[in-house]
Parts: structure tokens; C-alpha cells; sequence
């Protein structure tokens, strides 16, 4: 583990950005899309369909259920300590930016503020008609939910397979990258753009990419500083 090195560059760091992904929320029992060569599925279906536009669109009762059963799931996952670091990162450098492409609402529960979650929430559902978002009760009494303010059909306030980051989001996370001189990518396979684009984004830019992952993905190519450990175990000793 090269944490000595992490140490060194995170002293020296004025304008920080941490990218994390679904890793960051593992050891809290949250499961992975994608760890150890296998894909997510749930009654035989991979995550990738099930949280499909394309299924949105002919099926939205079983795409409530899928995330129905996934905010069962969390209902019993509390913040781990890679959360509560990262919490405390926020007023450590003199510019900090958390980017997530989780949903599971974690960082924020564990008193990170201003997160940029790039892919939605899953505590809320968004109106088909209205485009109203509202905060959802645990168990929903009916699936699919209706709109509290017009009566219509909500729908998960997640990005889904197939659909456009929610304007804005994408825009103010490249923008911090661009600034950044140095950038963590934590539990994340980096292969769903564009959150991917954003060590890259913020490499060009100068800035030192440190990746955290257990089976790193290689992002940031031969100047990454690799660390191949737990983000719970990790992000504490940085
Ligand atoms: P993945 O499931 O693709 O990748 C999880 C990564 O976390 C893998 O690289 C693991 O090696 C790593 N990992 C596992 N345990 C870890 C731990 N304890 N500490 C650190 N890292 C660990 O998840 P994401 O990259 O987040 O999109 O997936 C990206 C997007 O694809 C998700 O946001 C989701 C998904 O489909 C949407 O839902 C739109």
C-alpha cells in the first residue's frame, strides 16, 4: 500500500475532488454492481436492465419493485468508516469536492454536505408528468407510487441506463475536476461515463490521481498512485 505517498500528495493538496462509487458503500453491506468478475442480478435479471430506461418504459411496476427490494437492502446499512472520512475531508483542504455515483444516500448520512450525486437518489421518486420530486415513505403502500402534487405515476429519481445525467450535476462535478490538483477514485469500476471522464478530466488538468479499490481499475493510467485496499480500512490512515 503506498499510503505514505497519498499522505505526501493529500498534505500538499489545496483543491481536492473524490470521486466514489459503489466500493465506498460495500463494507456498510450495500452490494456492488459489478466486484469479483460477476454482475449484479435480482430474479435473474442483471442490474443493468433492471435499471434500464427501456424497461422504465414497458414495465415501470417492475422497475419500483427492483428498487423497492434495493431500499429494502439499505434500510439496514448505516455510514462505515470510509464515509465518516470522507466527511471530515470536507473541512480539511480549502476546496473539497464529493462527487458519487451512488444513490444509496450514505455521504450524506454520514454528514457530508453538498454532495454532487450524479446518478440520482433513491430515497426519492420524480414525477412522470409533473416532474415533481418528493421524498418516499419505507415500504411504498403502492406500486407505482402516485405524485403528490398531480396524481400521476412517479418514478425512481435515479439516472437510469439509457437516460441523461440531471442538468447541472455532470457540469459542476467536471468543473471541479478541472480545478482539482489531486483526485481520489474510490470503489468505483470507472467504466459507467461520464463519471468515468473525471479522473481523466482532472489528469489533463495536472492534478495527482490516487485510486482506492481492493482490484483497482487502472484508471489514471501509470501515474495513478495506487492504493489495493478496503476504502473503509484505507481512507482512515490517509
Ligand atoms: P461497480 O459495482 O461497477 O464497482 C464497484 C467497485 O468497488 C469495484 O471496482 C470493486 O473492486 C470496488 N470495491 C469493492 N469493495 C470495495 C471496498 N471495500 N472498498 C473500495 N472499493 C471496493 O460500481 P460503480 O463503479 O459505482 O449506475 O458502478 C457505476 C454505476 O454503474 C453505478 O452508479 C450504477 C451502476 O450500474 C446507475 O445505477 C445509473
Amino acid at each position: 500500500m503506498d499510503v505514505t505517498r497519498v499522505r505526501e500528495l493529500t498534505a500538499a493538496a489545496e483543491r481536492v475532488v473524490v470521486l466514489t462509487g459503489a466500493g465506498v458503500s460495500a463494507e456498510s453491506g450495500v452490494p456492488t454492481f459489478r466486484s469479483g468478475g460477476g454482475a449484479l442480478t435480482w430474479r435473474g435479471m442483471e442490474a443493468t436492465r433492471l435499471s434500464s430506461a427501456e424497461l422504465l418504459a414497458s414495465n415501470l411496476p417492475l422497475v419500483w419493485e427492483w428498487f423497492e427490494y434495493r431500499r429494502g437492502v439499505l434500510a439496514s446499512c448505516a455510514p462505515n468508516a470510509a464515509h465518516e472520512a470522507l466527511a471530515a475531508w470536507q473541512d480539511r483542504f480549502p476546496s473539497f469536492t464529493l462527487v458519487t455515483q451512488n444513490v444509496d444516500g450514505l455521504h450524506s448520512k454520514a454528514g457530508s454536505r453538498d454532495v454532487l450525486e450524479l446518478h440520482g437518489n433513491i430515497g426519492r421518486g420524480r414525477c412522470t408528468r409533473c416532474g415533481a420530486r418528493e421524498a418516499l415513505e419505507m415500504p411504498l403502500a403502492t406500486i407505482p407510487p402516485p405524485c403528490s402534487a398531480c396524481g400521476a405515476d412517479l418514478r425512481p429519481d435515479v439516472v437510469l441506463f439509457g437516460e441523461r445525467l440531471p442538468f447541472g450535476v455532470f457540469e459542476a462535478a467536471r468543473e471541479a475536476a478541472e480545478r482539482a490538483d489531486l483526485i481520489f477514485v474510490v470503489g468505483t469500476s470507472a467504466v459507467v461515463y461520464p463519471a468515468a471522464e473525471l479522473p481523466e478530466i482532472a489528469r489533463r488538468n495536472g492534478a495527482h490521481v490516487v485510486e482506492i479499490n481492493p482490484e483497482p481499475s487502472g484508471i489514471g493510467g501509470a501515474h495513478a498512485v495506487v492504493v489495493a485496499g478496503k476504502a473503509g480500512e484505507t481512507l482512515p490512515l490517509i
